[in-house]
């Protein structure tokens, strides 16, 4: 999703801008811009990677110690230059950007344009620049050339903008003249940076820590008025409040690729490390959740992409282990249901970014009717986070790659945990997991990755590849399904092993190559789905603890029961990006995806 960063301090703003945008670029944008205020407003904008603009528009001559940069993925307006961010007023002494979705703009624009005012782009964001404009009075016509500012001071006219605004929407405005950046956030994230050479803005905390670790973090509706070096905060009623200030525990370097080629290698080697630290939790929260779980009248899993197949998989782990019973809805469908929430309804909002506006939609539909909240995610002071009557942290650090990796099996054991600490035997489950250290390490070493690469070789040509499982391994199926398509571009689908004779083994023929998860639980009855495949054609590619006559490739993966979900993903995620360096595609950033997708 778009990213959003802006400074005001004692230093030049434009390469401190740079730097701030180029850090947002996981994030996953389609244009760039910049706006720095000195003499005059000096606005930079285009379509295009943000090490583009620098080389294409001279930016670093531009003038300011203040400034603000975005980085646009766009939902209202094709991706051009004019719709690039930051967008202005009609004389251009306004200047802002925005993150989210304004759903009232096309009423606030026919007002402003009845009003005289002219737009330059097809963006609902630049609705927030010509509302500033006209909360400013002024004198002279707004057809004429130039403008008098006679009227509220800036911030009023910002706070008075702010206000007429639907949907969702964290903006930084800029004025000439004005050494000060006013922001505002309501349903979409942004954090403020306290550093001694001045104060940052951003989407979240990654891009700013190699200046600070410092940070504050919004409530919804806050506004920020940072001038020179003081930073004020102000509630939505406009009241003015103390904010808290957090020490960020990430270093810079976490959220640096190190000595891989890509994050998402980094991020897949480090799970070793990152599903222990999965099980470092409070047992105090721990209890109060499962007995929210145990008193509540129907618990309700939300989620997106790779975290609701976290969710499912810890269906089926509470319903094995714990002996209950969860619903598990994606969050995009989650309107379906709230016909029948009550004040006894808990839901249990899953995201690894704590941004994902589908999410946080569910959440705040499920609160307006009393139910209560639990969330996990890997983001401290994320809106999702602080939404939550109960909060679970992944302690995955900082995912960059716009696949969800490491995050995805922290979840899975923080489901498995749950499960666990409801059958009252939470602590043998952590032990379990300490047991897969050395069985997670040796899946994502440079043994494994060679075989992987082999296999991704003979696969990066097929136009389709199917996976299918059964319990476990269907949730297995469905996530390293969603791995494969989203960075390598290949039609990949999974299915429920039993679900084959049902429609999809129509797709089967000679040559199609379909991956089996097994377990020992379930082997039979997969296997003689595989039978099935193998009798149309299918080349079976079989991930399991032993080589069964009915595959043709193996991949060796040891079998640990409960805990397969997280092993048997791992080497899904290997391949998954060895196919996309094999076809020369950014396994970081792919096409059309960002990294949290902060619009519904
Ligand atoms: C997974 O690899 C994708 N990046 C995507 O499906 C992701 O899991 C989904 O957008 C949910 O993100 P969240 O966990 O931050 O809410
Ligand atoms: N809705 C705005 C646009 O399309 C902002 C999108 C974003 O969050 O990047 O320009």
């Amino acid at each position: 999703m778009c990213g959003i960063f802006g400074y005001i301090g004692s230093e030049k703003a434009t390469p401190i801008l740079c730097r701030g945008l180029k850090n947002l670029e996981y994030r996953g944008y389609d244009s760039v811009g910049i706006a720095t205020v000195s003499s005059q407003l000096g606005i930079r904008k285009e379509v295009g990677r943000i090490d583009d603009l620098v080389s294409r528009l001279n930016i670093e001559d531009v003038e300011g110690s203040l400034g603000i940069g975005h980085t646009r993925w766009a939902t209202h307006g094709p991706v051009t230059a004019e719709n690039s961010h930051p967008h202005t007023d009609c004389f251009d002494k306004v200047a802002i950007i925005h993150n989210g979705i304004i759903e009232n703009y096309l009423e606030l624009k026919t007002k402003l344009v009845e009003r005289g005012h002219r737009f330059s782009s097809d963006t609902d964001s630049e609705v927030i620049a010509h509302l500033i404009e006209d909360n400013l009075s002024f004198s002279g016509t707004i057809s004429g050339s130039e403008s008098s500012w006679n009227g509220s001071s800036f911030e009023d006219a910002c706070v008075a903008a702010f206000k007429e605004l639907r949907g969702s929407f964290a903006v930084l405005a800029v004025r000439e003249g004005e050494d000060k950046i006013v922001a505002v956030r309501k349903d979409s994230p942004l954090v403020v940076g306290l550093a001694e050479n001045g104060t940052f803005f951003a989407s979240d905390v990654a891009p700013f820590l190699e200046w600070t670790k410092e940070v504050v973090y919004l409530e919804n509706h806050d506004i920020v008025m940072a001038e020179g070096s003081e930073v004020r905060f102000f509630d939505g009623g406009f009241a003015e409040v103390k904010r808290p200030v957090s020490t960020v525990e990430w270093d810079i370097e976490e959220a640096k690729k190190g000595n891989f080629d890509h994050f998402m290698l980094k991020e897949i080697t480090e799970q070793a490390e990152t599903i222990q630290r999965a099980c470092v939790q409070d047992m105090a929260v721990v209890e109060r959740i499962a007995s929210m779980i145990r008193s509540g009248f129907g618990v309700f899993f939300v989620a997106c992409g790779s975290s609701f197949h976290a969710c499912l998989t810890g269906s089926y782990l509470f319903s094995k282990v714990a002996k209950l019973h969860v619903n598990v809805v994606l969050a995009s469908e989650f309107e379906n249901y709230e016909h029948f929430l009550t004040d006894r309804t808990l839901i249990f909002a899953v995201s690894q970014s704590g941004e994902t506006a589908d999410v946080l939609e569910a959440v705040r539909a499920a609160k307006r009717r009393g139910s209560r909240v639990v969330s996990i995610t890997n983001v401290m002071g994320s809106s999702l986070s602080r939404e939550a009557d109960e909060l679970l942290l992944m302690n995955s650090g900082p995912e960059i790659c716009v696949l969800s990796t490491k995050t995805y099996t922290s979840q899975v054991v923080m489901m498995g945990l749950l499960a666990c600490a409801l059958d009252g035997n939470y602590e043998s489950c952590v032990q379990k997991v300490k047991d897969l250290y050395m069985d997670v390490y040796n899946l994502t070493a440079k043994s494994m990755r060679d075989r992987l690469k082999d296999l991704a070789r003979d696969l990066a040509e097929k136009d389709h590849i199917y996976m299918i499982g059964r319990g476990l391994q269907y949730t297995t199926a469905l996530e390293a399904a969603l791995k494969v398509k989203e960075v390598s571009y290949i039609h990949t689908e999974a299915f429920a092993g039993g679900e084959l004779k049902h429609g999809p083994l129509a797709l089967i023929e000679k040559g199609t190559p379909v991956f089996v998860f097994v377990s020992r639980d379930n082997e039979d009855r997969i296997v003689s789905n595989a039978q099935e495949v193998k009798a149309r054609g299918g080349y079976l590619i079989g991930v399991s603890d032993w080589d069964n006559p009915v595959f043709d490739r193996w991949i060796k993966v040891p079998d640990c029961g409960d805990l397969n979900p997280i092993i048997q993903a791992i080497p899904m995620q290997v391949l998954a990006y060895e196919l996309a360096v094999k076809k020369n595609l950014d396994p970081d950033k792919p096409r059309n995806l960002a990294k949290s997708v902060t619009v519904l």
